[in-house]
């Protein structure tokens, strides 16, 4: 598979075509900034270490990448500032983020191709794309909470103490603000994650609140993430490539999940070859349901004030 990185020269850009050589699972990587310098020059530092990963094809380019990608994630964007929401993002990033659907669409996207938009406000972003787009909306996927879930999972593993990848938790709704942590079906080493004999309600909310903060946390220390990030756009697209149908928590448009509609944001998600394939509405606790309801309420209205100033009337 082929995959196409709008905004390489960036951070996070950068780290998701680094986690993506690693991976060993995609054929070839197209890296595309409006820096085509630095773009240049993160395909050779990465070129110099492919004697010691994978055979893959890595290049440098333009749009001109577009119609032969399988897959085109789009992470170009300005950053948040420290004490900016992802929301306040929007009107900065969203005419920066049009101007790049257009061009995508001039250089002709293939009929089965894949969109991951990474860009913020993911949610929003990711519900443009799909009307912007011309593809049918399963194939524009949003990273979503898939990052949130990540850290997530990681943080309460270092509050246990317990091992990162034994420790299932899963963050819902929108990468931002009004994401939900589903504690229902939380679980560490297979086991409920309430009954371990360390956890207490005072942890569950600390550790949630740190999780909210995490991308604003990381902004303040060191300008914005890149590794986390990458990893988790990783798995979404190596999930597409292999069409594993992994569950995941991945932003799309809502058609009726949870009784949520017309708007772009997590759910469980089952991923292959062809996007979204499927979204499963597990049982959830009332107050989780509530809450991912909420959450879908809070972004439907900022997407209604961005077509309003987009007179996009879609
Ligand atoms: C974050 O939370 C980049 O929005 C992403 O760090």
């Amino acid at each position: 598979m082929k995959v196409s990185i709008i905004g390489a020269g960036g951070l996070v850009g950068s780290c998701t075509a680094f986690a993506l050589q690693t991976g060993k699972v995609v054929q070839e990587m197209a890296l595309i900034d409006v820096n085509a310098d630095v773009a240049a020059g993160q395909a050779l530092d990465l070129l110099h270490g492919a004697s010691l990963t994978a055979d893959q094809v890595i290049t440098a380019g333009g749009y001109e990448h577009i119609p032969t990608s399988d897959c085109i994630c789009i992470t170009a964007g300005l950053r948040r500032k420290p004490d900016e929401s992802r929301l306040d993002l929007i009107n900065r990033n969203t005419d920066l983020f049009r101007t790049i659907l257009a061009d995508v669409r001039a250089a002709g996207v293939k009929a089965d191709a894949t969109v991951v938009v990474v860009s913020n406000p993911v949610d929003v972003l990711t519900y443009i794309a799909a009307q912007e787009l011309n593809l049918p909306c399963g194939q524009v996927i949003g990273l979503g909470t898939q990052l949130d879930t990540a850290r997530f999972r990681s943080l309460i593993a270092g509050h246990l103490g317990a091992a990162a990848t034994q420790v299932k938790a899963l963050i819902l709704g929108e990468h931002g603000d009004s994401m939900v942590p589903i504690w229902s079906s939380a679980t560490v080493g297979g086991l409920p994650l309430e009954n371990h004999p360390c956890w207490t309600p005072r942890t569950a909310d600390e550790l949630f609140t740190r999780t909210k903060g995490s991308g604003a946390e990381v902004i303040k220390k060191k300008g914005g993430a890149g590794f986390a990030v990458g990893l988790a756009i990783q798995e979404v697209i190596e999930t597409v490539a292999l069409d594993r149908r992994r569950i995941l928590p991945v932003s799309s448009v809502q058609n009726g999940c949870y009784g949520i509609r017309d708007v772009a944001l997590s759910v469980p998600t089952v991923v292959g070859r062809a996007g979204v394939v499927e979204t499963l509405e597990f049982e959830l606790w009332p107050k989780e349901l509530q809450a991912l309801r909420k959450s879908g309420q809070v972004l439907r209205q900022t997407v209604d004030t961005v077509l309003a100033r987009i007179g996009a009337g879609v």
